[in-house]
């Protein structure tokens, strides 16, 4: 019977069941990895997000990026190629191809885990001319590999990772990322690093619990995604959203509590779960770092932080970092 379940799934499916099973049997904290909250309905609710008035976030990451454009082009060297890690749907992006576009025509890769959101970004970013858009379905380091093969000799690459993402990665884990892209760059290549800066609790909260629910919904969406996919029989109304300041880590996290003891069955992961009243399953961290924070990682990763934007309505920095 169990056997008849694995040799069903796909090798996606495959990887997910396994990381489920992994994370929910763990004798401790359970979890869940961050990056399987982006299936179509969480890439969707992760966009609305990005709206809303609590998500100071995206609207810092913009602003920097609309208003310093040009002073970021002006520092890289051409002929260039733009690839994006986990791009979502784009929408900030427009800004440095259309300063680029003023100078060269450009090929600009977005990588993305979630079809979705590379299909949005794919639409969202079409109508730029000088432009041409390849999307690349893959995991990050996985995708810039495969970008960075596809250089023209001679041309630099421009990686951009926006909107904090790198926040998602624990400690030392972040440091131990942005060695993998380095690696994967060349001398003269970039890095545009967009991160979360730490702030005062009572602003940075509900960024991660909006009274609306949103931020609800796209952590419940996990569970959701398990039974949708793994023929799991989460109730979801017996968990809870939960967001909380971890002041040892700098960091937000996102949990699901078990409103109650209860047990559940994941029938294509092959495991049965139990979960006493309180428990959670930390789905997500997010980083906020400090300015001193981010020279170091820059460093201590193989960088040389170029030009650093910040904005201080939202405390947020953009880091133009150079491989050397
Ligand atoms: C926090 S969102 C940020 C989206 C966008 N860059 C922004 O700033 O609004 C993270 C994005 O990375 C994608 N993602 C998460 N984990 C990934 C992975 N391991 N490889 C590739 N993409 C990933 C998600 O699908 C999502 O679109």
């Amino acid at each position: 019977m169990i056997a008849e379940h694995i040799k069903e799934l796909s090798p996606f499916a495959a990887q997910f069941a396994a990381d489920v099973r992994a994370g929910l049997l763990r004798p401790a904290q359970k979890e869940l990895p961050s990056k399987y909250l982006y299936d179509a309905t969480g890439s969707m609710l992760f966009e609305a997000i990005s709206v809303m008035p609590e998500y100071g976030l995206t609207r810092a990451d913009e602003r920097l990026l609309r208003r310093h454009a040009g002073d970021i082009v002006r520092l890289l060297p051409g002929p260039l190629a733009v690839s994006e890690l986990g791009s979502g749907s784009g929408k900030k992006t427009r800004c440095i191809l259309e300063a680029l576009c003023g100078r060269e025509a450009i090929s600009y890769y977005p990588i993305e885990i979630s079809a979705t959101a590379l299909a949005s970004c794919e639409r969202e970013l079409a109508d730029i001319d000088c432009v041409s858009i390849l999307g690349v379905e893959r995991e990050y380091l996985e995708g810039l590999r495969e970008v960075a093969a596809r250089r023209v000799p001679g041309a630099h690459l421009l990686v951009l990772f926006l909107g904090s993402t790198i926040g998602n990665f624990d400690a030392g884990a972040d440091c131990r990322f942005l060695r993998g892209v380095r690696e994967t760059l060349i001398s003269g290549d970039s890095l545009l690093l967009g991160t979360d800066l730490v702030k005062p609790l009572d602003r940075l909260l509900p960024a991660y619990d909006d009274p609306t629910g949103v931020t609800a919904a796209f952590n419940l969406n996990i569970l959701a995604r398990i039974n949708r996919e793994l023929d799991a029989d989460f109730n979801l109304r017996q968990f809870e959203h939960l967001a909380r300041f971890n002041q040892r880590t700098s960091s937000v996290e996102m949990h699901l509590r078990s409103k109650k003891a209860q047990t559940v069955t994941i029938p294509r992961a092959e495991f049965m779960v139990r979960f006493v009243e309180g428990e959670t399953i930390w789905t997500e961290s997010s980083h906020k770092y400090s300015v001193s924070e981010l020279s170091n990682l820059a460093e201590a990763s193989g960088f040389r932080c170029a030009a650093q934007w910040i904005d201080e309505e939202w405390k947020f920095a953009e880091s133009l970092l150079m491989a050397e």
